[in-house]
């Protein structure tokens, strides 16, 4: 059971505080990505777990054990970094085969763990090249294949894919996900790209500046975000935002206004706001549609024609808020025209002002 506990743990380089009180409990086969903006504290985190970094305050257990004090290769972990470091002097196979002759296995126990990890990767018709002879895509999935000879009970990779084209990053992404089901082993990801966690995660820890913003599955994180951040960082093109006041707020409804003018009766949970507040109200531009009266007007600044949707940018209320809407491939909008946007009120989020969200009410959703 690779499970993974993080218990209060904090980090300082010097008086620069980086971590403050991580809790995080990973389940055994679990695929987790850590998702954050550069700089927040990603790859510290997973050195740390690594045991690469000591933790200032705190604790990290591996399957109930505590390894605070223990070697990166006492702790039966292997990492993939986003530079793959491999030797161009050594074949294919040598470079998978690396940990395994530093553990001075015998050849035919080599060959057969290579031979696996090969097979998994479909690289077995690749083991006689060398690095230089391969596309990055490759290369990656030959560190990757260093990293399975070892049989660790816990993947991290950092940002694995940062350095290949955005095609590759998606076939990638694909075969990563495969890679977790095969194997069957616990994995940490981190990533500054929210479609990778989206798209690969079991469950996903949005960290930012620092601190755990929210850890839930995709779904969770789209649907139900805790925070005005997670609700801005998750989801594409990002969640529109615009300042209103509160001018009624109950257990069962929060009514809001919005630019003087639109007046929404959403169904949140309003006993942490009062009337006169401000609140953030958020809508994602997939939820948007165009309606012909009533909703609120926007300025159409610029159109991406994508064929299956049409993403509009703009600008609405007296404020001239940038606003964006996903609509459909076919929407009939022209730049520089006017616009009417309208949703349904149970798709609208409203944050405090401290960014945390009013709790949505009766709200379901699709979850596997
Ligand atoms: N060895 C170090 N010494 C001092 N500061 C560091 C060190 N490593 C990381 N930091 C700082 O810690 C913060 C988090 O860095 P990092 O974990 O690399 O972020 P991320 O991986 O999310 O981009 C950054 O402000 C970075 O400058
Ligand atoms: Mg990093």
């Amino acid at each position: 059971m690779a499970t993974l506990d993080i218990k209060n743990l904090a980090k300082s380089f010097g008086s620069v505080d980086v971590l403050h009180d991580i809790n995080l409990s990973i389940a055994d086969k679990e695929f987790v990505v850590f998702v954050g903006p550069s700089g927040c504290g990603k790859s510290t985190l997973l050195r740390i777990i690594a045991g690469l970094e000591e933790v200032t305050s705190g604790d990290i257990l591996i399957e109930g054990q505590n390894v605070n004090t223990h070697a990166p290769v006492e702790r039966g972990i292997s990492m993939v970094f986003q530079s793959y470091a491999l030797y161009p002097h050594l074949s294919v196979f040598e470079n998978i085969a690396f940990p395994l002759r530093v553990q001075k296995l015998s050849n035919s126990d080599v060959k057969a763990r290579v031979g696996r990890a090969a097979s998994i990767l479909q690289l077995q018709d690749k083991l006689s090249l060398k690095p230089g002879q391969l596309s990055g895509g490759q290369r990656q999935r030959v560190a990757i294949g260093r990293s399975i000879v070892r049989n660790p009970k816990i993947f991290l990779f950092d940002e694995p894919l940062s350095n290949l084209d955005a095609a590759l990053r998606g076939d990638m992404r694909v075969e990563l996900s495969q890679l977790h089901r095969e194997l069957n082993a616990t994995m940490v990801y981190v990533t500054h790209d929210q479609v990778e966690a989206m798209t690969m995660a079991d469950r996903i820890v949005v960290l930012n500046a620092g601190m755990v913003e929210q850890f839930g599955t995709p779904m969770e994180l789209y649907h139900r975000p805790e925070t005005k951040f997670v609700a801005g960082f998750i989801g594409q093109p990002n969640m529109n935002f615009l300042t209103a006041k509160v001018t009624a707020a109950s257990a069962q409804e929060v009514r809001v206004d919005l630019d003087g003018a639109i007046t929404l009766a959403l169904p949140l949970a309003g006993d942490t706001v009062q009337v006169g507040d401000p609140v953030d109200v958020g809508i994602r531009p997939e939820d948007l549609r165009i309606v012909e009266d009533g909703g609120f007007e926007m300025h159409v600044d610029v159109i991406e024609r994508l064929g299956g949707v049409c993403i509009v940018y703009g600008r609405i209320g007296a404020n001239e808020t940038r606003y964006c809407a996903s609509l459909a491939g076919d929407a009939r909008v022209t730049e520089g025209s006017m616009i009417k946007l309208a949703s349904d009120p149970a798709n609208f989020h409203a944050f405090d002002r401290a960014g945390r969200a009013l709790h949505r009410l009766n709200v379901s959703f699709e979850t596997e």
